[in-house]
């Protein structure tokens, strides 16, 4: 399967040091043997749309609100993100369940709604340093696992899943690639009870990643590509991590 390596902006970035970054890496685009994609900050859908037109990046956005459209100030909506050509948008991430209260069933519904607009939803699963501590990393990445799926049915296939360990997010500590497998394959093995087409969903390890850890993480079978944040946004260690996806 064709791996994809996502960066996450997350809260970064201007229109000029967008510009310097989009421009470094569609310099080196023709070497890619992976999808690649940028989830970038709302405000700047428009001008990232512009340069990555017709080239072989991907747009994508970092949430979704899990209304249709309406009164919900400040939200932006899956048909808004399909007018600005989103392919991805995250869902879930760790940091929007922490900082905004998202729970399991929001995170669900947000990835219908992307489902439904024709958007790949990268739906974020992943335990606290407590719960792993305390032994319950598989039985939360399942429950989060399960809403998605539970809501979703046999769409599930269609979605792209992100195991992220919230203890290994920006903190440079990355889940050894054994670790991570192991968490892979309990979601794998999840997916493929819901969906006989669960083996063509990408499960892809954020946390940490960087230039010298990719290659031994994106080696286990059921590591199908990162997820990326802190080297997302330097174009020399962005790039080496799609060098590492083959
Ligand atoms: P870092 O790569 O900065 O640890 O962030 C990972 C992440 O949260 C990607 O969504």
């Amino acid at each position: 399967m064709k791996k994809l390596i996502a960066g996450n902006w997350k809260m970064n970035g201007s229109l000029q040091a967008n510009a310097a970054l989009m421009y470094a890496l569609l310099l080196d685009a023709s070497d890619w043997a992976c999808d690649v994609a940028v989830c970038v900050p709302p405000t700047y859908l428009s001008q990232v749309q512009g340069l990555v037109h017709g080239s072989r990046l991907d747009l994508g956005a970092q949430d979704v609100s899990e209304h249709e459209a309406g009164a919900f100030t400040g939200e932006v909506s899956a048909g808004m993100l399909k007018d600005f050509g989103v392919r991805y948008c995250i869902v879930g991430h760790s940091e929007r369940r922490h900082y905004h209260q998202e729970s399991d069933a929001t995170v669900a519904l947000k990835a219908q709604r992307a489902l439904a607009a024709g958007i790949t939803p990268i739906v974020c699963v992943g335990e606290t340093l407590a719960q792993r501590e305390a032994g319950l990393t598989e039985e939360v990445v399942k429950r989060q696992l399960a809403a998605v799926v539970h809501t979703n049915g046999h769409c599930i296939s269609e979605i792209v899943l992100a195991y992220e360990p919230v203890w290994a997010i920006g903190t440079g500590k990355t889940a050894s690639p054994q670790e991570a497998q192991q968490v892979h394959h309990v979601l794998r093995t999840q997916l493929q009870a819901a969906s006989q087409h669960a083996d063509r969903v990408r499960i892809l390890y954020g946390g940490s990643m960087n230039a010298s850890n990719a290659a031994a993480l994106l080696a286990q079978p059921d590591i199908d590509g990162g997820l990326i944040g802190g080297a997302a946004l330097k174009a020399p260690d962005f790039l080496s991590i799609v060098a590492a996806a083959r």
